[in-house]
This record gives C-alpha cells, sequence and structure tokens, in this order.
C-alpha cells in the first residue's frame, strides 16, 4: 500500500461518497512459541498423519504468560507494524476497533489497551465479539464510519488467543489441534479517490447455532440435554461436523452473495482472503466455487485457525509478499461462532 501524510484530528466534515476508503498499511504479530503436532502427541492421543490429513495444520502459535504475551500485547504489535507500513503514528488514529473473543478482561477492552499502548491520545476504542468473522465485521464497520464522513483513520485489528481456552489433554483433542494465537491489523483511510473502499459487504448471524461452539462459564451455559460438566469450563465446546457443514455451505453462497451485490464476476477477484478454519473446508468451497489455488491463499499450515486473527493475519502476509496492492479487487471472508459469517469485497 501506498503511504501517504498522516491526517490530524478532527476529521474534516466530508460529504457521503465523496471521497473513498484506502487501506493505508498492515502489520502483525505471532507468539515467539511453536506447539507442533509432535508436541500434541506426546500430550494426548492424537498423531501429525490425523491432524495434517483432517486440517492441513503442522503447527501453531502458543502465547507464554511469562514472556508477557497476550491479546492485548499481540495486538499492540500487530498495530505498531501497520503504522509503521502506513508512516503514521497512534496520535494519527481517530478510532480503534479490536476483533476479539479473548480479552484479558471483561473491562477494560483489548482496544482501550492498545489505544494506550501506542499513543492514540483520546482516539475512540472498542472490542467487537463476532468469533471468527470479527474482523470482517469491523473493517466493514470501519469503512462506513469513514465512507460517511465520520473518521478519517481507523484501525482494525483481529486477535485471539484461544490457547487460554483449550484443553490439551485426550478430552479437548478436537479442538486443541485446531487453534492457535495471533494477531493481524489493517488501517483504513480516507482518500481523495472515491473509486476505493467497499463494492460490497455483508454481515449474518444465526443464533440458533450458538450451542456449535460455545464456551461455558457455569451450569447454566451448557445446552439443554448436555449435562453440566465443571471440567469443561472456560474450554471450547465445538461440534465439529455441524461446524463443518455450517462452513462449507456458508463460504460458496456468501461469496455469491457478495459478487452479486458488487456486480463483479469471481475471475474479476484478485484475491480471496478467507477465514483459515480447516484446510479442507477452505479447499472444498474452493472447488465447489472454482477459485484457483493461487487465488485463495493458505496459511493454516503454519499459524493453524487464529479466530479474529486469520484474515489480517493472511492480509498482512500478501501484502508484504506484494500479492495484494493497489487497484486489486479482493474479498475478504469469514464464519465462525455465534454463528456469524461476514464478508467484504474492496477495490484497493
Ligand atoms: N486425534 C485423533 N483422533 C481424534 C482427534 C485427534 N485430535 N480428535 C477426534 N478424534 C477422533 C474422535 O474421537 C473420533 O473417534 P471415534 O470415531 O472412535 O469416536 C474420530 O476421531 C472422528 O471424530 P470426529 O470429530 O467425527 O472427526 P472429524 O472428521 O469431524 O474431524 C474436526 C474433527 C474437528 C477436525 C472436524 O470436524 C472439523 O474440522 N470441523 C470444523 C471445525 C472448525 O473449522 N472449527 C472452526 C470454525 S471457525
Amino acid at each position: 500500500m501506498s503511504p501517504s501524510p498522516a491526517s490530524n484530528r478532527p476529521a474534516a466534515p466530508a460529504t457521503t461518497g465523496r471521497f473513498g476508503v484506502r487501506i493505508a498499511g498492515t502489520g502483525s504479530s505471532l507468539p515467539v512459541g511453536r506447539l507442533t503436532n509432535a508436541d500434541l502427541e506426546k500430550v494426548m492421543e492424537t498423531s501429525d498423519e490425523w491432524i495434517v490429513q483432517r486440517t492441513g495444520i503442522h503447527e501453531r502459535r502458543r502465547i507464554n504468560h511469562e514472556l508477557n504475551e497476550s491479546t492485548h500485547t499481540l495486538s499492540a504489535a500487530a498495530l505498531r507494524a501497520a503504522l509503521s507500513a502506513a508512516r503514521m503514528t497512534g496520535a494519527d488514529l481517530d478510532l480503534i476497533i479490536v476483533a476479539t473473543m479473548t480479552g484479558e478482561m471483561s473491562c477494560p477492552s483489548v482496544a482501550c489497551l492498545v489505544a494506550k499502548s501506542v499513543g492514540a491520545g483520546h482516539a475512540g476504542a472498542f472490542d467487537v465479539n463476532a468469533a471468527c468473522s470479527g474482523f470482517v465485521f469491523s473493517a466493514n464497520i470501519a469503512h462506513d464510519l469513514i465512507k460517511g464522513g465520520t473518521y478519517k483513520s481507523v484501525a482494525v485489528i483481529g486477535a485471539d488467543t484461544l490457547s487460554t481456552l483449550m484443553d490439551y489433554s485426550n478430552a479437548g483433542r478436537s479442538t486443541a489441534i485446531i487453534f492457535g494465537d495471533g494477531a493481524g491489523a489493517a488501517i483504513f483511510r480516507a482518500t481523495d479517490d472515491p473509486s476505493k473502499g467497499l463494492l460490497a459487504q455483508c454481515m449474518h448471524a444465526d443464533g440458533e447455532g450458538w450451542k456449535d461452539i460455545y464456551v461455558p462459564r457455569e451450569a447454566r451455559d451448557f445446552p439443554a440435554g448436555v449435562a453440566c460438566d465443571p471440567s469443561k469450563f472456560g474450554r471450547v465446546q465445538m461440534n465439529g461436523a455441524a461446524v463443518f457443514k455450517f462452513a462449507v455451505g456458508t463460504f460458496s453462497d456468501l461469496i455469491q452473495e457478495t459478487l452479486d451485490k458488487a456486480g463483479v464476476a469471481a475471475a474479476d477477484v484478485d484475491m480471496f482472503v478467507c477465514h483459515q478454519s480447516n484446510l479442507r473446508i477452505l479447499t472444498a468451497a474452493r472447488e465447489r466455487f472454482g477459485i484457483s489455488e493461487e487465488k485463495l491463499y493458505v496459511n493454516i499450515d503454519r499459524v493453524g485457525n487464529t479466530v479474529g486473527a486469520s484474515v489480517p493475519l493472511c492480509l498482512d502476509e500478501l501484502v508484504r509478499a506484494g500479492r495484494v496492492k493497489e487497484g486489486h479487487k479482493v474479498m475478504f471472508v469469514a464464519f465462525g461462532g455465534g454463528l456469524t459469517w461476514g464478508s467484504s469485497l474492496w477495490q484497493l
């Protein structure tokens, strides 16, 4: 992304649609510690072969509290990298949104801690919880706040540390193999070019599906018919087969809905930046939709499913590799707990 001079807050009043929205910079941050399939074989009954065949994951990252790693520290590091890429400072930001389901505390939000860490002064800051869809939902919000003239510069961070909600024993083996920790950030800014920004966006949820992925805290959180088990408090409970079915179906429907809204053909999209839920889900949906391999980025083999961080981590790797750049049409696609699913098609 080409950098531009920093803005001064507050944003000047503007008329809706007079200008566009561009991605000024991206960044990401991963914990130092690697958790390989071989590491998991030592603590639960599983195998590298089983994990790779069912998920495509070889290793994931895991925070270490002794190194002071947390959702907050990863978020701040990702944002600092994005600010540097955009040649901005924290003081240039009007608003910070953190998409996460693993904030350290219920209050304050991770976004407030990040704002303090990067010196964002009195910029607005809040968290969004839409599980794996959180970054895409938040990017859509950021876009419309800028397009509507309310703000000039909004940072959106997707960050999660699901390792804190895992049971690394046999009881948790169907979830512990999937999830990893990380953070990714993107800075959205107003531009005089009105052709840049969202061509279409979708945001959906189906609360009926809440019990397919949930984190119980007390007895009343278990769905009807499921016995309370205190050993599961604070641990992700997932109906893998139901999520798999939901994700495969949703993936292609969501892409089609977004293309239809924008009036754009799939062949004209330069890159699909998709939530890395499971390689089989990505491959099944890609084949069903006819997307070529080079147009659907995959990093799940190296980082696992990083929930809210998944899409911005991919985006940052693609931007830094020069595979996503100004002029491209790029689609974000995500789905996850809630159930939630969302997309955006960007003209960069
Ligand atoms: N290692 C070895 N065996 C395992 C295992 C592991 N880590 N986890 C589960 N198994 C076993 C099960 O106990 C079961 O054994 P059984 O047949 O003797 O009862 C068998 O493998 C099949 O279990 P199942 O849960 O049906 O496997 P699956 O083929 O559905 O794969 C998932 C499990 C979780 C990998 C798969 O359902 C999935 O990827 N779902 C989507 C999850 C997802 O993407 N979530 C994130 C959404 S954002």
